[in-house]
Parts: structure tokens; sequence; C-alpha cells
């Protein structure tokens, strides 16, 4: 082919593949005419492979010609390209949009309440029905109310056992909920039914059962002739509202200065079925709600008369049960902000309301 019939062919070539792109209407088909001329065997391809032939002193102009015209090929082919995508993006959008009444809707993300929350507000509501009412007290307590009204004395050891977040003002973050048991006396007087739940602060390192901030409910009774009977009942009534289930407890000795005697009431635990497990520290048994009888000098505090009052207090660590009564194994979750590692897997006692 000498360079006058290589420059037809070449015009010949560009008229066709722009009349065919214009026809074209489908990408793909697209990519296939783009493949036939300028593939290695397409039609312009094969007069690139051919510059070889040409004797040397004409290559460099054959070389122009056919290299021109590739880039004018490619552009054409491009711009048709870039037309197809827009024309095919707009019918998905123009069908994405079309609305069909008989589809599902699209999922929601959907919130719900917090499993502490959820437990807490099960809680009042069974106290609420033995005729306790719900106080709530400051998270920032004084040292009085927090320790000294309790029968903490400033050199009693047992400050050493709460880990306090003390404040540059003096006061304390409450370390649990019972100083709400010495404002619930000044305020109420005996005879008194009352149960206070709320967030405590501890100065722990966290871990999988350990947190700085988790609940309590406090519980306090008083009215005459109130004794270990009473609370025991309390107790059981509450285990197993709360748990949906049949559950076994257990009594054992206890020390906490506000109460005398003090006891601690372990629940089996719910997550292995006292098979023994580490959220049960191998025992079979999780301790879920220390208590006791509430001490004289309590009660003294609390301007109530010991020689003619007596009454038993509890302090239930909520979290701990809302992750016994959900399944939860780890305490850190539950303040993450982010809850859907443990909205997954089967709940043990129902669905989170
Ligand atoms: N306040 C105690 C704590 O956080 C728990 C407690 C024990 C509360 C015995 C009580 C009680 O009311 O009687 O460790």
């Amino acid at each position: 082919m000498n360079l006058d019939e290589l420059n037809r062919r070449i015009v010949d070539i560009e008229r066709e593949t722009a009349d065919a792109a214009r026809e074209i209407t489908l990408v793909d088909s697209l990519r296939s005419l783009d493949s036939s001329v300028l593939g290695k065997t397409g039609s312009l391809g094969l007069l690139i492979a051919n510059i070889k032939e040409y004797p040397p002193d004409q290559r460099g102009q054959v070389g122009k010609l056919v290299n021109e015209a590739k880039g004018r090929i490619n552009a054409l082919l491009d711009t048709r390209m870039a037309e197809l995508q827009s024309v095919a993006s707009a019918v998905d959008d123009a069908q994405a949009r079309e609305f069909d009444p008989t589809l599902p809707p699209p999922p929601k993300p959907m919130g719900s309440i917090h499993p502490v929350t959820a437990v807490q507000w099960e809680i009042e509501r069974l106290f609420e029905r033995m005729g306790f009412t719900v106080e709530a007290g400051p998270e920032m307590e004084s040292e009085y109310h927090n320790f000294e009204a309790l029968n903490i004395p400033a050199s009693h050891p047992a400050r050493d056992m709460q880990d306090t977040f003390w404040l540059t003002n003096g006061c304390v973050l409450r370390t649990h909920t019972s100083p709400v048991q010495h404002r619930a006396m000044k305020k109420f007087g005996a005879p008194l039914r009352v149960i206070a739940p709320g967030r405590c602060f501890r100065y722990e390192t966290i871990d999988a059962s350990h947190e700085n901030t988790f609940h309590q409910v406090e519980g306090l009774m008083i009215d005459r002739d109130i004794g270990l009977p009473h609370l025991i009942a309390m107790a059981k009534t509450l285990l197993t509202e709360v748990m949906r289930r049949k559950v076994k407890l257990r009594v054992r000795p206890g020390f906490f200065p506000f109460v005398e005697p003090g006891i601690e009431i372990d629940m089996n635990c719910e997550i292995c079925g006292g098979k023994k497990c580490p959220t049960c520290k191998q025992s079979g048994w999780v301790e879920i709600l220390p208590a006791g009888m509430v001490h004289p000098n309590v009660l003294r505090a609390g301007g109530i008369d010991p020689d003619e009052w007596s009454g038993f207090a509890f302090g239930l660590g909520l979290t701990r049960l809302a992750m016994m009564k959900f399944g939860i194994r780890d305490i850190r979750v539950l303040n993450s902000g982010d809850l859907r590692p443990i909205v997954a897997p089967v709940r043990v006692a129902g669905p989170i309301l």
C-alpha cells in the first residue's frame, strides 16, 4: 500500500468507526468496536503492525499518519463512551426512583432502649407494685452523704474498699447509691419504702467486668419488725421477676459498715447455668445483691429511732444484672455508645423492651 492508498484507507477507517460509534447504544458494544479497530488485528491495528514493512525512509511518515489517526479514533471513542455511560446512569437513577408500592420498605436501622435502662424501668415498676417510691440522688455527693452518714467514719478502713473519684471542691462522685438511703430517711422519715437507681463511679481499671461508671439500685425498707426473711423474700421476688426464671439464691455473711448483719445474696450463674465459667469466676454463683439490716447508727443519722423501727437495705448491681439477663459478657460495650455487638446474640431472658 503506497502512501496515497494508506491515506485513503485511514480516512475510510475513521469514517466507518465514527458511523458505527454513533449507531451504538451499549457500552459493551462500543468496547467491541474499540478492539475491532484499534486491537492488534483490528483495521487500524493492522496498519500499525505493518509500519515495519515500509522502506526505512518512509517509516517515519507512515508511523506519524497511523499514530495520529489512532489518537483521533481514541478521542472519538472516549467521547462516545462518556455519552453512553451518562445515559446508562441516568436510566439507572430513573429506575431506582420509580416507586413500587408492592415492595417491602427498606430496613430501618433501629435504636432501642439501653439494656441497663430497660432493666431499671422493669425494677421500678416491680417495686412500685410493692409500694416503694423511686428516688434519685445527686451523682456528685458530699463526703458526709457518701461515707459518714452511712457509718463509714473518715478513719474507717471501709473507705479503702471504694476507690473514689475525689473532686477539687471536696465532694466525690458517689461510689454507690447508698447515700440516697440517708436522703430518703431525712425526706420521708419512717415507715419508708424506697428504691434509688442511678449511676455510680469508682476509680477502677477497666476490663470485661469492671467499669469506672456503672449502675446500682439502692433499696430501703423501714417499718416495725422488719427482719432478714423480708429481705430474702424481696430478693427472690426481684430476681425471679427480672430474670423470668426460677432463680436459686445463696446467702452468705458480708461486711458493710451501714448494715448489721450484712449479707451477700448470690444468684446461680445464668451464663453457664451453674457449670462454672469466667463470668461467675468459676464458682457457679454471681454476687448480685449485697444487703443487710440497716445499722442503728445509719437510722439515727437519718433521724429515725432504731428502738422503734428496723429495716433492710440492699445495693443491687444493676449493670451486672442487666449483663446476666441479656447474656452480655463484656461490660465495656454498655458505655460504648455502640450496642450492636450485643444486639445480635440470642438474648437469654426475652427481648429488650
Ligand atoms: N453500697 C454497697 C456497695 O456499693 C452495696 C450495698 C451493700 C448496699 C449492702 C446496701 C447494703 O444497701 O445493705 O458496695
